[in-house]
């Protein structure tokens, strides 16, 4: 589903990743675990075709999205959720309006979008503040409409950039246990930490982001 083979990429004259091969197979749980500057945020952003690698290849669900246009990848990244680093939420509408904008990007069905509203909004104990505009809510809470956003369409890839840094041990878990039952049904899931504990939960594919390279785990 996700495949990087000898991907290199730097900015200015800084080399951020060194010859990374990684693949992930579809419905599988890949923990990518590095300290802060390692690349992390890079690789994710590789992988939804914010950034250009200098060379390398990038498939994604059989597609070489290496080198591709903005208006190709556009199609790839609609079947794609992308947790980021700094939520990137729309401050000013409603938790609702934030997970429902990720629905219609996707053409996600009225009926299965309003099903997977609930689902996620009860999973992430959000109902109550759904009404509530984004500027309004707590970092954790943020940081979970977020994850809300990037969850409910469904989606084929699930990038999530450190998406637990904020959270509580509870959310932390109720987190995991989305992952976990998108993972089930399908999506391809690629988290970043730079906690041990948090790589820990992953034992059946991690990998260690370290000195520009993939160390498996
Ligand atoms: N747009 C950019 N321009 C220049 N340097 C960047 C840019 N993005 C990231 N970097 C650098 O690349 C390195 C890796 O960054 P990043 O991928 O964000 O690491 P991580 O997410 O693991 O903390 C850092 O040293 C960072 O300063
Ligand atoms: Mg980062």
């Amino acid at each position: 589903m996700i495949k990087l083979f000898h991907v290199y990429k730097h900015y200015d004259t800084q080399s951020v990743l060194d010859d990374v091969t990684l693949v992930v197979k579809k419905g599988d749980i890949c923990c990518i675990v590095g300290p802060n500057g390692s690349g992390k945020s890079t690789l994710l952003k590789l992988i939804f075709g914010q950034e250009n690698p200098d060379r390398g290849q990038i498939i994604i669900n059989n597609k070489n999205v290496t080198h591709m246009s903005q208006w190709a990848i556009s199609s790839i990244r609609q079947r794609m959720g992308f947790i980021f680093e700094d939520c990137q939420l729309i401050l000013r509408k409603t938790v609702i309006q934030n997970i429902s904008l990720a629905l219609t990007i996707a053409g996600t069905p009225l009926k299965q979008g309003r099903q997977n509203i609930d689902r996620v909004l009860a999973t992430l104990e959000l109902e109550h503040k759904k009404n509530d505009a984004v500027s309004t809510l707590a970092a954790g809470e943020k940081q979970r409409v977020s994850i809300a956003r990037a969850a409910v369409s469904d989606p084929l890839v699930l990038l999530a950039d450190e998406p637990t840094g904020p959270l509580d041990s509870t959310a932390t878990a109720k987190v995991f246990a989305l992952f976990r039952s998108m993972s089930m049904r399908g999506t391809t899931v690629l988290l970043t930490t730079q906690n041990q504990d948090v790589a820990a939960k992953f034992p059946q594919h991690r990998v260690m982001l370290n000195h520009r390279k993939i160390i498996p785990q």
